[in-house]
């Protein structure tokens, strides 16, 4: 998969070289860009030139995937509202899935250079180095990623309880706009855990696999195996944090 790897880097000249980005909104706080188009053009004509038996599944276009054979899911940039405002925290994220479960998964953010990868059992990476989802703190000291869900303002509430219960509970809460990366911060210890209450399959596909083969403990918000080939709430954490995250969560569904 390094050729892919490859492409990636190179589709992601098409962010970093529009010094202010084309925007069009798709409703309040959620931009495309023509970088969003550029960097999924890109990828899906050289993908599909280079595995033409293979589906594409993408954030920004129309599509039905036929999940009976392998598809690529693509978020073009994951982070959009932080690429549109420069704040240098969105990333190209790309997974395989085929015969049941996702097999290889890269999420790329080319503002830090850093590349994380990981193939089903054969670890992950992080710009080719091992990473382990191992915080290294227990829950009082540890930093959790809450994702606030902001295209559903409807569960405002439900991210503010969220909010006050884990910064009770852990050391404290960070929030960085990508759901790709905030996945790929748990895979590589960074944080703790990570958790949102809605994703679309090209936010986590290939984050999931990345912080599964980095030893956290996923699944959704009833502690179930996620699917991504669907919309989820998601939670990833080391596995020494995972329950006691997902027991918080449980508390708050209940109010
Ligand atoms: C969004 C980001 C954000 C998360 C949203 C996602 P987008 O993806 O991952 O962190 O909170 O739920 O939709 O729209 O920037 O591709």
């Amino acid at each position: 998969m390094d050729q892919v790897l490859a492409l990636m880097r190179e589709a992601a000249s098409r962010m970093t070289g529009a010094a202010c980005p084309a925007v069009s909104r798709k409703g309040r706080g959620n931009f495309v860009t023509q970088a969003d188009l550029a960097v999924q053009e890109f990828l899906r004509g050289a993908l599909q030139e280079r595995f033409p038996d293979y589906g594409f599944f993408s954030e920004e276009q129309e599509n039905q995937a036929d999940f009976s054979r392998p598809v690529w899911i693509l978020d073009p940039i994951d982070g959009t509202a932080n690429f549109v405002a420069g704040y240098g925290h969105s990333a190209i994220s790309l997974a395989l899935y085929q015969e049941g479960a996702v097999s290889f998964g890269a999420v790329y953010n080319p503002f830090s250079g850093e590349m994380f990868h990981a193939g089903r059992g054969k670890g992950a990476f992080c710009n080719g180095a091992p990473i382990r989802a191992e915080h290294g703190a227990a829950l009082p000291d540890a930093l959790i990623e809450l994702g606030t869900m902001p295209y559903y303002k409807d569960r405002a509430a439900e991210v503010g309880r969220l909010t006050e219960e884990l910064l009770l509970a852990a050391g404290d809460i960070r929030r960085g706009g990508s759901a790709a990366l905030a996945f790929c911060y748990t895979a590589a210890g960074r944080t703790g855990a990570m958790l949102e209450g809605l994703l679309q399959p090209w936010d986590y596909a290939a984050g999931l696999l990345i912080a599964e083969e980095a030893g956290a403990e996923t699944g959704d918000w009833a502690g179930r195996p996620l699917d991504p080939r669907k919309p989820s709430a998601v939670l990833a954490a080391d596995k020494r944090i995972f329950a006691e995250v997902l027991a918080i969560i449980q508390k708050i569904r209940k109010e």
